[in-house]
């Protein structure tokens, strides 16, 4: 199937902007300030609406948990600006919820207790924020691990309490860093569809990096397909397929293997500078 190298960006949502990133590069500390080769990421640019869920997907090093770590305001633009909800990012801002790919869960405390922190960050009183944690770890398949401690619990079980303890915060917009990557297949399709239903009930944006192209297809109004480092954008494109979307069935839908074609042409041309690979 032959593809234009560079899918045309969607028309922009009409939608508010939720986050605009304008132009934005990195350059690590440290990095020698002549040296472009140690650019993490140039001159990024695009938005997500409000209620948005886009997902991220790139090769390996090209920027995408540091793109996170920047909108999430724990790290500094080297040029270029971040706004969420207008307002320029240079502290951590009101109502974001992050996931990072590394998270950790304080290992002195329960899974309940991990996740009551989130909805006690969001205000809720200890009683409430338990009942919430209860709740949403049952949701995720954990109710009968409730009361252990993250060092008994399997990585992908530590992975659901560290995303339940994010939902728990109730943000306004997600930055989840490969949330499903340490999941099973199975528990990945009963995960995913769960976090589907809480976000189509609820609407937040989303930002969400993924190595998995029909993971972000399946989740995605829009998917934004990074370079080789230094991560620059390399094409968007938009997935109309219908909502409410089942994470796995809808695989299955029209459309969504010409979108599987279309991206891993893009991915597959900038993993070849990565993998230096000519097949
Ligand atoms: N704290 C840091 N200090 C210096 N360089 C860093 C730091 N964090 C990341 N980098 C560098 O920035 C580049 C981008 O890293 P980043 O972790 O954002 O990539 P990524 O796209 O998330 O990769 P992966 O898919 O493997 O998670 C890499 O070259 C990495 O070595
Ligand atoms: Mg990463």
């Amino acid at each position: 199937m032959s593809m234009p190298p560079i899918a045309a960006a969607p028309s922009p949502p009409t939608r508010p902007a939720k986050v605009e990133i304008d132009g934005v590069s990195l350059r690590y500390a440290g990095s020698a300030p002549d040296d472009g080769s140690n650019l993490a990421l140039d001159d990024v640019s695009f938005r997500v609406a409000e209620g948005e869920f886009v997902a991220i997907i790139g090769p390996s090093g090209c920027g995408k948990s540091s793109l996170l770590r920047l909108v999430s305001g724990l790290y500094p633009v080297t040029a270029g600006a971040i706004r969420v909800d207008g307002r320029v990012v240079d502290r951590v801002p009101p109502g974001i919820g992050f996931l990072f790919q590394s998270d950790a869960l304080l290992p002195w405390k329960t899974a309940l207790e991990n996740v009551a922190i989130g909805a006690t960050l969001a205000g809720r009183d200890p009683g409430t924020a338990r009942d919430k944690a209860r709740a949403l770890l049952q949701e995720l398949g954990l109710g009968a691990a409730v009361d252990k401690y993250p060092s008994e619990l399997s990585g992908g079980m530590r992975k659901r309490v560290a995303l339940s303890r994010t939902m728990a915060y109730e943000p306004t917009i997600f930055l989840l860093d490969e949330p499903f990557s340490a999941l099973d297949a199975q528990t990945r399709i009963h995960v995913g569809n769960r976090f589907l239903r809480v976000l189509e009930r609820l609407g937040q944006a989303v930002m969400f990096v993924t190595h998995d192209i029909d993971e972000a297809i399946a989740l995605a109004d829009r998917v934004v397909v990074m370079t080789a480092a230094p991560g620059r954008i390399a094409a968007q494109f938009a997935i109309d397929l219908p909502r409410p979307r089942d994470y796995f069935q809808s695989r299955m839908a029209p459309g969504f293997h010409d979108l599987q074609q279309q991206i891993w042409s893009v991915l597959r041309r900038e993993m070849q500078g990565v993998l230096n690979d000519e097949d």
